[in-house]
């Protein structure tokens, strides 16, 4: 048996979704003639509120464009300690942006808002200005935690206070909306720009969409051209992702049952679990992380090792009951 629970983003498309990509009606998105395209971008855009959409490749591409145009070179931006941009965007938002980005912990992945309040420091000619406050929703090293609404509010209220804008980085923003029942809308509201991942929980092989308002649409468009993003005929991913949207995600609660089962079974059997998840990823620790993940990897269960000590376990689509059921196994075989 191959259990794959090193990541959400392993998934492959189902045939329905394959089938929705060949029969996708396609044009030359860089000129905005792709209807697939397009009747996406108004969709999510109306989904989070905002007032323009773009789809883009990968989360990645929207968290640098995000950053890229809400901020000039030499800026600073504030985000929680495991921040994607931080740990695994390649370094982009210094190279991109120009930007500096100044790292304050969480707890799970959480920003307490007084202590973001008490690090942004006033202007001052030694200071790189703080310009942005970028938030992680669900937070995937914090593991898969929601920051609730009241949070998303209270986090941007203190950006625009001090005169900062707003990121959410929303890559699991779908988990956090059906871990909650909150729409995601109440989600991405409170920030100035919001992206979302199609190509994580949701099952397509490709595809992000940034959102935010129309005055930033020109410039977020030349960010995209500019990093390679513009694409052709890309309705064939747009139709895996409106597919997505209309059937992957609802059955999101399976994959939070499967993690918080793959959880309990892990503690029974004696594990070092982190806390019970909110949504579909669990953390470990273990002495050795990367023999630990080597070991299962040979029983068939692949997992992450995020750390010397700590390995990572995601939930998915073609992650079914008796593959959680193989995985506790292995794993309480390997530390019985
Ligand atoms: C929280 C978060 N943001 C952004 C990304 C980047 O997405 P991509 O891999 O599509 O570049 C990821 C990828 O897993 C992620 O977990």
């Amino acid at each position: 048996m191959l259990v794959d629970l090193r990541s959400d983003t392993v998934t492959r498309p189902t045939a329905a979704m394959r089938r929705a990509m060949a029969d996708a009606e396609v044009g030359d998105d860089v000129f905005g003639e792709d209807p697939t395209v397009n009747r996406l971008e108004a969709r999510v855009a109306e989904l989070l509120g905002k007032e323009t959409a773009i789809f883009v490749p990968s989360g990645t591409m929207a968290n640098q464009i995000a950053i890229r145009v809400l901020t000039e070179p030499g800026d600073e931006v504030i985000l929680e300690a495991d921040a994607h941009p931080f740990h695994y965007e390649a370094g982009g938002a210094a190279v991109i942006a120009g930007v500096t980005l100044r790292l304050v912990a969480g707890v799970r992945g959480v920003l307490d808002p007084a202590v973001v309040r008490a690090v942004v420091r006033p202007p001052n000619v030694h200071h790189a200005p703080p310009r942005l406050l970028s938030v992680e929703n669900t937070a995937n090293r914090g593991g898969g935690t929601v920051i609730s609404v009241e949070r998303c509010v209270e986090l941007a209220n203190v950006a625009r206070d001090a005169g900062m804008h707003s990121h959410l980085d929303g890559a699991r923003l779908w988990n956090a909306h059906v871990a909650t029942g909150r729409p995601l809308g109440e989600f991405a509201g409170p920030f100035t720009v919001a992206n979302v991942c199609f190509s994580k929980g949701l099952g397509a092989p490709i595809g992000s969409v940034w959102t935010g308002p129309r005055s930033l649409a020109e410039k977020a468009r030349r960010t995209r051209k500019m990093l390679g993003g513009g694409m052709r005929q890309a309705g064939i991913l747009a139709a895996a992702a409106l597919h997505a949207l209309d059937h992957h995600v609802a059955r999101l609660a399976d994959d939070h049952a499967r993690a918080r089962a793959l959880w309990e079974g892990l503690r029974a059997a004696g594990l070092d679990v982190e806390a019970a998840p909110e949504t579909n990823i669990v953390y470990v620790r273990v002495a050795d992380a990367p023999v630990f993940a080597n070991r299962l990897g040979e029983a068939g269960v692949r997992v992450v090792a995020v750390a010397a000590d700590r390995v990572r376990f995601v939930t998915h689509l073609d992650v079914d009951d008796a593959g959680i059921t193989y995985a506790i196994s292995v794993c309480a075989r390997l530390v019985g």
